[in-house]
């Protein structure tokens, strides 16, 4: 699978008034936009032809951010989304772009950390037919749209934001499809929400037989960054691993680099844009070799 698309639309109301002038998925966590934190699950998926959609007052400061991607070896492509009708309303937004190719989507205010998550990535990437969904371990599954297993181990049900959830697996804001997820998206009605479900085209991948759910486990970290708590958690996460462990999380230029979207010179240029921030200096330590 070569493309992706990078939701990043929405009002943002749960994060007012911090988002009454700015894209929520433009706000800081800790040292980065918090756009970068999937941009870079995108990129580790191997992922370089990508779509970023979001309002119309906002996309004009994505592009400014992103740019068309070539400093990080992708292409970015970009798409309004006039009003937040629905998740799902990504792939008809996006449907002449995908071409009847399969396509991946990320949630902008998602951000996914851990071990072992770039072969995970890949695999779902690599995968032909059906989609993959990745499901986290939560403590509020009632918040999200939540699977439920079989003795199995097979995805029985999924439901959106359940009053009584079956289980605490939450499905995560990261979404795998084949070739048919346009056509498939186009078929959906909205919800009594008056939105297209994206946990609404999960189902018709499991009446299909055709939906796989990767569980992530305690190495791995799952973070949405949608309220006042959660937005400084991530923060708090971000600051925490990078501090104590000298590594980046989320960092598209590092990611582009070790996936060889761009070589030590590219990467250097972008560190030295960074100019003095601990970020540019990690950065620069990478492209000289300078590393541990
Ligand atoms: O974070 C994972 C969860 O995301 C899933 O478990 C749920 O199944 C899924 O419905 C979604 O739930 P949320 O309640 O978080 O959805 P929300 O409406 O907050 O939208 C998530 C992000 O997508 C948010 O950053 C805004 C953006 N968005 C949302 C909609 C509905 C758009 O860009 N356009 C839209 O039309």
């Amino acid at each position: 699978m070569r493309k992706g698309i990078l939701l990043a639309g929405g009002s943002g109301t749960r994060l007012h008034p911090m988002t009454l002038a700015s894209s929520k998925q433009l706000l800081p966590v800790y040292d980065k936009p918090m756009v970068y934190y999937p941009l870079t699950v995108l990129i580790l998926a191997g992922i370089r032809d990508i779509m970023v959609i979001s309002t119309p007052a906002d996309l004009p400061q994505f592009k400014r951010l992103l740019g068309d991607g070539e400093r990080l070896g992708v292409k970015f492509t970009y798409a309004e989304q006039p009003s937040p009708d629905g998740i799902a309303q990504a792939f008809v937004i996006g449907r002449d772009w995908i071409a009847g190719e399969g396509c991946a989507l990320v949630l902008g205010d998602n951000l996914i950390f851990g071990d072992h998550l770039a072969a995970a990535l890949q695999n779902a990437a690599a995968r032909e037919d059906g989609a993959t969904v990745f499901a986290y371990q939560v403590r509020d599954p009632e918040r999200y749209g939540v699977v439920s297993f079989g003795h199995n181990g097979r995805a029985l049900e999924i439901v959106e934001k359940p009053s009584a959830p079956k289980s605490n697996w939450a499905v995560t804001g990261l979404y795998f499809y084949d070739a048919q997820v346009t056509e498939l998206a186009a078929a959906i009605k909205p919800s009594h929400r008056g939105e297209l479900e994206i946990t609404d085209l999960n189902k018709l991948y499991l009446e299909r037989e055709s939906l796989q759910v990767e569980k992530l486990g305690r190495g791995c970290a799952w973070l949405d960054a949608g309220t006042p708590d959660s937005l400084l958690q991530a923060a708090s996460f971000v600051q925490t691993i990078q501090s104590r462990q000298g590594m980046l999380v989320g960092c598209p230029e590092e990611v582009a680099f070790r996936m060889g979207f761009i070589d030590a010179a590219m990467l250097e240029m972008e560190a030295a844009k960074l100019g003095k921030t601990e970020l540019g200096r990690v950065l620069h330590d990478l492209a000289t070799g300078n590393h541990g």
